[in-house]
């Protein structure tokens, strides 16, 4: 098959020459960050900021002056690589522009990727405020970013999902945790399309299927992520409890409220993760 649309792989050849440009570092890690995260890129060290705009290719979300920047730079002194802004499919973007920023830090060399959200909890034995690791995924956006062409140098056409998230990460994830004094939760993350939130009627299907958490990220990511052979930490920080599980309406300012005042404790166990990684 022949087409003037260059290919995945070429699309991020271009991406990973921009980058070079800036910087030659290979990063180990790659995170992408939910809500309220993303400011902790600017605390790494030997810091080197590339905005979106300059990395051909790079997706861009349509809000104004959230053009967004790929970050280069050390934290806890482990390498790494992670994007302040992210592109969202209920924002109109097709999967591959959705995975595309967190294809680009595996092609620079990243062989882990953590990957954190804002999610309402929807198991009774999640609060608001949690931090869950996520044991598992329930795709239900319909979509997947591995649709079409396979091309075999980037991955197998058929990926294996049984161990979507790392077990040792996760057990490091616990680990640090418990070092810094507080409890992780544990769960199944539902992945859906948004941008509406979800109806009480949706939220008791969910339960059924087993999910314990749902958002509007991540699946897709994650599916990425494992075709590239990248071990994947997921975290959900519990920002409200799902529809019709709690008293109030849910809006974004207080799952950004929520966010926010968990940063501190979720920013430490990025942390304390990446120091037990060295
Ligand atoms: N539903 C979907 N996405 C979310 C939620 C929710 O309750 N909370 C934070 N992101």
């Amino acid at each position: 098959m022949h087409t003037s649309q260059p290919s995945e792989r070429e699309r991020l050849e271009r991406a990973a020459a921009d980058v070079r440009r800036f910087s030659d570092r290979v990063p180990k890690v790659a995170l992408v960050l939910g809500s309220g995260l993303g400011a902790w890129a600017d605390t790494l060290e030997d810091r080197v900021v590339i905005p979106f705009g300059d990395i051909t290719g790079m997706p861009q979300s349509g809000v104004a002056g959230h053009a967004g920047n790929l970050v280069l730079g050390t934290a806890e002194g482990v390498s790494v690589v992670t994007m302040q802004g992210r592109v969202h499919m209920y924002e109109g973007h097709p999967p591959d522009d959705v995975v595309f920023g967190l294809r680009l830090m595996l092609h620079l060399g990243a062989k882990t990727v953590f990957i954190t959200n804002a999610a309402g909890g929807i198991g009774d034995h999640l609060d608001v405020g949690d931090l869950m690791l996520i044991e598992d995924q329930l795709n239900l956006t319909g979509k997947n970013p591995l649709v079409g062409p396979n091309d075999d140098q980037m991955g197998p056409r058929f990926v294996d999902m049984t161990t979507p998230f790392d077990v040792e990460l996760r057990h490091l994830a616990a680990e640090g945790a418990k070092a810094l004094g507080f409890d992780v939760k544990r769960g199944v993350y539902v992945g859906v399309l948004g941008p509406s939130y979800e109806t009480p009627a949706e939220i008791r299907m969910y339960r059924t299927l087993g999910g314990d958490a749902v958002g509007m990220s991540t699946v897709l990511e994650v599916v990425a992520a494992r075709h590239m052979g990248a071990r994947v930490l997921g975290i959900s920080c519990i920002t409200n409890k799902a529809a019709g599980l709690g008293h109030e309406t849910l809006t974004h300012a207080d799952v950004q409220e929520v966010a926010e005042r968990v940063r501190e404790r979720f920013v430490a166990l990025l942390g304390a993760v990446l120091r037990r990684l060295l």
